[in-house]
């Protein structure tokens, strides 16, 4: 895609509050879920799970836990963007295997992997190593640049590494003449309650999509100037 289309289909994309009752063609969801798959995600560890939700019979109780918002009992599908907070346990080992197999993956980078990851997400038995590796990455830091683990700021490294694949999710919408609306405004163990939900997974965000019934949608955006800083703050 030259950049010119990409630019008018970011510029495009609106959240939508109001939706036809269509339902989606068949197959179209399924391909927007895999667009959201090749999304990047830290160390390749792939931690989206997305949950859908098409039952109407679900969807009234998802309502009230997502703050009475109508949007969800409007749009004929809600796909909840979660996040394994055990996707270092889960899926490391496949990761390594579909990597090899693909072909991609360098013997020293991988025996770097093997030594980072387990560092950087174990927790240890009965998290017990939590704590050491809360109090150590302060102390290092006074002498060498040290990063923050997600063994200790998991939500935070779920929240970014879930946003990005919802992002590209909400373009392949725009790009299939589809409308979203991200939403932050839900109380977390009340959707996990209603949909069954497992504890290690985080809700990171859900969205309603489907056909708009909103008019035209306009937005603005603060100038750039005001938010670019050029080789110094
Ligand atoms: C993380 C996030 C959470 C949001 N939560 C809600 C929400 O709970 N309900 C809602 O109606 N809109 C929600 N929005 C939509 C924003 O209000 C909207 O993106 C913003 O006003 C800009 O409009 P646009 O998306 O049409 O460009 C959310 C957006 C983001 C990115």
């Amino acid at each position: 895609m030259e950049l010119d289309g990409f630019e008018s289909l970011a510029r495009a994309r609106r959240s939508v509050r109001k939706f036809r009752p269509d339902p989606l063609p068949e197959g179209l969801l399924e391909r927007m879920l895999d667009a959201a798959r090749w999304a990047p995600s830290g160390y390749n560890l792939q931690p989206t799970h997305f949950y859908i939700v098409e039952d109407p019979q679900l969807k009234p109780a998802l309502q009230v836990a997502c703050m009475s918002q109508r949007q969800i009992t409007e749009a004929p599908a809600t796909v909840i963007f979660l996040g394994d907070r055990r996707a270092a346990a889960n899926n490391f080992r496949d990761m390594l295997r579909t990597e090899e197999a693909a072909g991609v993956l360098h013997p020293k980078y991988r025996a770097s992997l093997e030594k980072y990851v387990p560092l950087a997400f174990g927790t240890g038995p009965l998290g017990l190593g939590w704590l050491w590796k809360a109090a150590l990455p302060p102390m290092r830091r006074l002498a060498l640049p040290t990063p923050e683990l997600p063994a200790i700021h998991r939500r935070f490294w779920l929240a970014k590494q879930v946003s990005l694949s919802a992002m590209v999710f909400m373009l392949a919408a725009a790009a299939a003449g589809l409308g979203t609306c991200p939403m932050e405004g839900f109380d977390e163990a009340r959707v996990k309650k209603v949909l069954g939900i497992p504890p290690w997974m985080l809700v990171v965000m859900v969205m309603p999509l489907g056909y708009s019934a909103d008019g035209p949608l306009k937005r603005s955006r603060l100038p750039l100037q005001g938010f670019v800083h050029h080789d110094r703050w």
